[in-house]
């Protein structure tokens, strides 16, 4: 039997995110400052060899069924496309996804596809081109729009869009956004927004709740509940719009934490564990590997890793403090 990725509340991980980056081209308010951060240092990130030693570790002997490329923005990973293939080739062969900011993905979809990427999400938080540049500091919507529709041209479906509201820069936009993505057979998701960001910024007295993005949605679509019993762990809560079969999706992190059905784990690009997106702890996986460790040596200690796995991520507790790294460190 393969040995899993067991937690000590009996949830088991087998979807890995794998972050490919800390950078990004794209400077998202919720996410980092206008002048970005202190990146990650070259020789402290994992090579694509290495990277590959450990998709392929999860995979073939910890039981991983589901591998994610993230960020930072993992399209500026050079070596994307064969890191991709890489995995593909696993048997049993893992699916594959990629969340992206969009940029010069219409220009990569091909490839990506070709190296057997099954699908992307894309992040648009608004239509509205004076937003984007005040939210994302960069003049790149455009970009963006051109990127989603080059990955649906592309195969990588379902293309799924992540929104994340603020209050009084984009919250009156839900409606907006939801009639674009059925336009275009996007399947969109609206997120809350969790203290996460490099700046600390984050507060739960502004945040856009999920109920808030109920009522609002409500107020344009009729909105009924999908069968909660196809949920499974995902972090979004489905709506069939309208009847049907259209549907959005509301992810819930704070007000409705879905962490006791959570199947993650996360590598970073500097090749630590970390058992939970506010885990508290990494496990270095980097320096075992760079120190010549066999495959077994690695896949204790990742499975060590996920075994100290807490029951939740805290958010709701008095006494939270947010993690050390900010999301774009430790992957989306
Ligand atoms: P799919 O629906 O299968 O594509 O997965 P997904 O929704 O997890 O993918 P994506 O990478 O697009 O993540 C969407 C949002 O889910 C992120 O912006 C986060 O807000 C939230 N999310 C992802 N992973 C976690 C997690 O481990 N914990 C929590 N609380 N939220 C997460
Ligand atoms: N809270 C919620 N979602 C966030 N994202 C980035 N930062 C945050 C945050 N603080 C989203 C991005 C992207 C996904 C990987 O995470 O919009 O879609
Ligand atoms: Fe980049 Fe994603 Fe952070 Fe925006 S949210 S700055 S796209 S890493």
């Amino acid at each position: 039997m393969t040995p899993m990725l067991a937690d000590s509340y009996g949830r088991v991980a087998t979807d890995l995110r794998v972050s490919l980056t800390d950078r990004c081209n794209l400077r998202c308010s919720y996410c980092m400052p206008p002048e970005g951060l202190e990146w990650l240092p070259k020789p402290e990130l994992l090579t694509d060899d290495e990277l590959n030693r450990l998709i392929r570790i999860g995979v073939t002997i910890l039981g991983i069924e589901e591998v994610r490329f993230t960020g930072g923005e993992p399209l500026l990973r050079r070596g994307l496309p064969g890191i991709i293939a890489a995995a593909t080739a696993l048997r049993p062969r893992p699916r594959t996804a990629l969340t992206t900011n969009g940029i010069g993905l219409h220009r990569t979809a091909p490839a990506l596809a070709e190296a057997g990427l099954d699908r992307v999400n894309v992040s648009l938080d608004t239509l509205r081109p004076d937003v984007f540049e005040k939210l994302a500091r960069r003049r790149r919507l455009d970009d963006v729009l051109e990127g989603m529709a080059g990955a649906a041209a592309a195969g990588l479906t379902p293309v799924k869009v992540n929104a994340v509201l603020m209050r009084d820069i984009n919250d009156d936009e839900a409606p907006e956004l939801l009639r674009y993505c059925m336009e275009h057979g996007y399947q969109l998701r609206f997120i809350e927004q969790m203290p996460l960001d490099a700046q600390h910024g984050w507060r739960r007295d502004t945040m856009i709740t999920a109920d808030e993005i109920l009522d609002r949605l409500s107020a344009s679509f009729s909105l009924e509940a999908a069968d909660a019993s196809t949920r499974g762990s995902a972090p979004a809560e489905l709506f069939y719009v309208d009847g049907g079969p259209a549907t959005v999706g509301v992810i819930g992190s704070v007000t409705r934490p879905f962490c006791g059905a959570c199947d993650r784990v996360r590598l970073t690009a500097d090749g630590q564990i970390r058992n939970c997106l506010f885990a508290r702890e990494e496990s270095d996986l980097r320096s075992l590997l760079r120190d010549g460790a066999t495959d077994d040596e690695i896949a204790d200690r990742w499975t060590a890793a996920v075994a100290t796995k807490l029951p939740g991520h805290g958010i709701n507790d008095p006494t939270f403090l947010q993690p050390a790294r900010p999301m774009s460190a430790i992957g989306g």
